[in-house]
């Protein structure tokens, strides 16, 4: 099989399956952007931004809250194999972060943080955060009377048992999409409102080059799950690496995965020429779709 364009697009590792119907929306999106030929980086961008908006995944509307139960702070980046990269942290009251991440590759930076990122948002006039949803304030309830029952372990960096609120269906994942576009060009978009519980301020992987996304000549990778984890093992730059020296995406793909123990989440979605992978040790709403040369 060899690409002409395609896209793939993921809900989060830990997502039900039966919510691939979003993925199905950004894909459909993205893929008609491609058909006209509209770049990789926009195309995933606007996947990534329908996944936001689409309330059942933990991104943009449908954000977990932090520890304190009042705050959301979001995570999200955009690479490309021609060298444009662009990422928020911890940003506040925006609805789309993807979109502001999408600006960041504008500026001289490659990413911005906090405040500095909020009122960058501003000044490109980005909508504000429409409010924390009701399945967010649920999801948020019950993972800390979990945690008060003493069921998510003690506190520690990793927080030990933090995995078992995937099965429970409390904490989703991060979104993403990888594309090739008509040019030959290879781009990836990541968005998440963190890990459920965490700490205000806290940091994983989707916004970190190399451990939640990476892209460049030989296809673009994005990965979902404990960032703790994944930032330790650099997994979406491991994964590309497996694509770059072997050309073989499904050893990528499945080769990826392997690096985790089977009780640390993970997944992730790649795309190169040569075809597409989807991988992940639990369950994960995803989407593809690929035009054929
Ligand atoms: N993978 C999302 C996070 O850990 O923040």
């Amino acid at each position: 099989m060899m690409v002409e364009f395609g896209v793939v697009a993921h809900g989060g590792v830990g997502t039900e399956e039966a919510l691939s119907d979003g993925c199905k929306a950004a894909c459909g999106a993205a893929f008609r952007m491609l058909e006209d030929d509209k770049c990789a980086l926009d195309a995933v961008t606007e996947a990534c931004r329908i996944l936001e908006d689409d309330g059942r995944f933990n991104a943009g509307s449908g954000s977990v809250l932090r520890i304190d139960g009042k705050t959301i702070e979001m995570d999200a980046a955009v690479m490309d194999s021609e060298k444009a990269v662009g990422a928020v942290i911890n940003i506040r009251n925006v609805k789309n972060p993807v979109l502001v991440a999408r600006e960041v590759t504008k500026t001289p930076h490659v990413g911005l943080a906090g405040r500095g990122a909020e009122a960058f948002a501003e000044k490109i006039g980005a909508e504000p955060f429409p409010g924390v949803s009701e399945k967010a304030l649920q999801r948020f309830h019950k993972t800390m009377s979990l945690f008060r029952a003493g069921k998510i372990g003690e506190i520690n960096p990793l927080w030990k048992d933090a995995d078992k609120i995937f099965f429970d269906g409390i904490s989703f994942d991060t979104v993403g999409a990888v594309a090739l576009d008509r040019k030959g060009s290879f781009a990836v978009a990541t968005s998440t409102g963190g890990a459920c519980p965490m700490m205000v301020g806290r940091v994983g992987d989707t916004p970190m080059i190399g451990c939640g996304f990476y892209a460049g000549p030989a296809g673009a990778v994005a990965v979902t799950g404990i960032g703790e984890e994944i930032v330790r093992k650099m997994f979406a730059r491991a994964v590309y690496d497996v694509i770059e020296n072997e050309g073989d995406v499904e050893a990528a793909g499945s080769r990826g995965i392997g690096l985790f123990d089977p009780g640390i989440a993970a997944g992730l979605i790649v795309i190169s020429k040569k075809g597409f992978a989807v991988s992940a040790n639990r369950s994960m709403a995803r989407h593809v779709m690929m035009r054929e040369v």
